[in-house]
Parts: structure tokens; C-alpha cells; sequence
């Protein structure tokens, strides 16, 4: 059957004249073939977390997973994750599998890219409960290595150069910095933010010294306004918000720098803080949304006041709860 195929994809492309890729996409070539890889925190984690050697995780529970894969994974979503789509959906991946976390045992195919993003992650500061990013940037060179065994250096840089690099990255830097620091100085912020976007960037070099050129970021959340933040503060909480500003200004133009200094390195930001926020604040353009997020709005206060701390964070399902009530 295989072969039968081959013959009129052979028919179809050099007699006929057709678009390969449309016709016959067994026949992408490895230029065309665009792997993904994935780094990033909680938004972009398949179930890295699941495989830590650390206390378990609430997205290991009911009802995490409940709408599409009927079971929890270690998405921290009720279904599927950002990535999860984008490999699947987007036209430029089409046929890519869902790719499976980084850190599940067993074969991997490494052409089609990585997952390495691990619920919690931080730019600065390492722990066993999450991967930090300096760990996800070694796991990614793992596979580079591998990447080069299998398929010889010139073949591997074609993969990473074509491949597409999405990050979501910092929230639970800032996060975890105001929790601490409720009465930090303005100053230390913008320490604070130059450390976590100058990190950053040297990761991003490290990417793109090692064969990435094209980057995909969603920027920081309004973290602030996140349920839990919500329910602790009783409203938005402004210091953590300004800070996902400040991040989010710092990384445009930390990119531009890249872009400038970089021959060849391209991106591209998701406005994820503004399509989260407008969600909350008008509800009711989003009306499918509202629906879900009312019930969600319920069972998560239900669970807070249980003390058992935990949201939907998979975009776009987060469990918002409407700003203006
Ligand atoms: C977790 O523990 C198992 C068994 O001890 C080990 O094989 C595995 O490498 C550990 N995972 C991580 C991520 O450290
Ligand atoms: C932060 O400042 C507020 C008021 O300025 C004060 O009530 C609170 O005790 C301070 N918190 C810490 C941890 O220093
Ligand atoms: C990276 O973070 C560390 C703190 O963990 C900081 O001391 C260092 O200056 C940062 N590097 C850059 C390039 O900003």
C-alpha cells in the first residue's frame, strides 16, 4: 500500500505537476517538515510535572482533563493545551502528532520537535518541583544530540532550522517574587525584570546558536487578575499585573534586540495579558466562554474555600471570573 502511494504521489507531483504537500504530505521533504519545541510553564505543560520525582501535582486530579481526554493528564486545563493545538491545527505543522511530554518514558520522535514545558517553571530559580528553563535548554540539547546521531549534522540543522521555538515563560518568576515581597521596591522590580529577560536571552542565544531561528512567545498573563490572586486579594492584584506590563514591554524589546543582532532569527508575540484581560472584562463578546467560566467561577471559589489551591489555566478555558460584577 505503501509503496502504491509513493507510485501516484510520483504521478501526481512530476507528470501532473501538483503540490506535493497537498496531495501526497508522506513526501515532505525535510525542508518542508517543521518540527515544534516547546518551552515554557504551566500554559504549555503536557504533563512534564507528572514525571518530577516531587509531591503530587493537583492536575493529577479530577476534573483536570475532564472535557477532552475524560481523565487528567498533568495539564493544568480541562482539556487540551495551547501546543497541543498549534501542532495539530496550524497549517505550516499540519499532521504533527500531539506531542507527548518531554519526560514520558519510551521512543520519542524527535523530528517532529519537544515538549520540555513543566508547570510552575521559572526563569531564575532552579527547584525539583518544576524544570527551570536553564533545565528545559538541557533537555533541548539532549536532543540536538540525539537529533545529530540519527540523522547526521547537516540533515539535524535543517530540522532545528526550519523548526519553530514557542515559549511561554516568567509568570511564576513574578508571581512567586510579589507572594514574598508584598512591599518590594519599585527598584528591585526593575532589577528583578532585567534579570529574568536577560536570562531569557541568553537562553534564546543558546537556541539560536545551536540551529533555532524562528520564535514564538506568549507574553505573561495579567497575572494579577488570576482566580486564585482574585480570591486572595479580593480583586485584582495591580502590583502583579504591572509587573506582567513591565515583563511584557522588556521582552518586545529584548526581541527587537535579538532580531537586530541575529542574522536570520525571527518572532512573533502573542498579546496573551490583552486577549486574557478583554475576555474578563467584556464577557459578554465572549459568550461561549461565559458559560463555562460561570460554572468554573463556582467550583473554583468552592475549592479555594476548601483550601485546595488550583485553576484551569489552559488558555483559552482559564477560569477568569468576569471583572466588572
Ligand atoms: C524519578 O525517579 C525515577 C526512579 O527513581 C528515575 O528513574 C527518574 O529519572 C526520576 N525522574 C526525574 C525527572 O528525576
Ligand atoms: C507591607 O506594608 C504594609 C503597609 O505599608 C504593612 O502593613 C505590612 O506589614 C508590610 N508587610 C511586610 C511583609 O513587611
Ligand atoms: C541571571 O540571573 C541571575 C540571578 O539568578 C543574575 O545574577 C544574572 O545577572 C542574570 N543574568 C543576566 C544576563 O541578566
Amino acid at each position: 500500500m505503501a509503496s502504491l502511494l509513493s507510485v501516484s504521489c510520483w504521478l501526481l507531483t512530476t507528470i501532473l505537476k501538483l503540490d506535493t504537500t497537498r496531495y501526497c504530505p508522506e513526501l515532505k521533504s525535510e525542508k518542508e517538515h517543521k518540527a515544534l519545541f516547546i518551552f515554557g510553564d504551566s500554559l504549555f505543560d503536557p504533563g512534564n510535572s507528572v514525571y518530577l520525582n516531587t509531591t503530587r501535582l493537583a492536575s493529577t486530579y479530577w476534573p483536570y482533563g475532564e472535557i477532552f481526554f475524560k481523565h487528567p493528564t498533568g495539564r493544568f486545563s480541562d482539556g487540551r493545551v495551547a501546543p497541543d493545538f498549534i501542532g495539530m491545527h496550524a497549517a505550516i505543522f499540519a499532521g504533527l502528532p500531539m506531542l507527548p511530554p518531554y519526560l514520558k518514558p519510551g521512543h520519542q520522535r524527535f523530528t517532529d520537535g519537544a515538549n520540555f514545558a513543566s508547570a510552575g517553571a521559572r526563569v531564575l530559580m532552579p527547584s525539583e518541583a518544576y524544570i527551570d528553563l536553564r533545565g528545559q535548554l538541557g533537555f533541548f540539547k539532549n536532543v540536538v544530540k540525539s537529533l545529530n546521531q540519527e540523522l547526521g549534522n547537516i540533515k539535524s540543522k535543517i530540522v532545528l532550522n526550519n523548526a519553530v521555538y514557542m515559549f511561554s515563560i516568567g509568570g511564576p518568576d513574578y508571581a512567586a517574587l510579589i507572594d514574598q515581597n508584598p512591599n518590594i521596591t519599585e527598584s528591585y522590580k526593575n532589577l528583578f525584570v532585567k534579570m529574568v529577560i536577560g536570562n531569557l536571552t541568553n537562553a534564546l542565544k543558546e537556541v539560536y546558536s545551536l540551529g533555532g531561528r524562528k520564535f514564538a512567545f506568549q507574553n505573561v498573563g495579567p497575572l494579577g487578575c488570576a482566580p486564585r490572586k482574585r480570591i486572595d486579594y479580593d480583586n485584582c492584584n495591580e502590583d502583579l499585573s504591572s509587573m506582567a506590563r513591565q515583563h511584557n514591554i522588556a521582552l518586545s524589546a529584548a526581541l527587537d534586540g535579538l532580531k537586530e543582532e541575529l542574522s536570520g532569527f525571527r518572532y512573533s508575540i502573542f498579546d496573551y495579558y490583552h486577549a486574557l484581560l478583554n475576555r474578563a472584562h467584556l464577557p459578554n463578546e465572549h459568550p461561549n466562554t461565559l458559560n463555562r467560566l460561570d460554572d468554573r467561577d463556582e467550583r473554583v471559589k468552592r475549592r479555594a474555600n476548601k483550601r485546595k489551591p488550583s485553576f484551569f489555566s489552559g488558555p483559552p478555558y482559564v477560569a477568569l471570573m468576569p471583572i466588572t460584577r
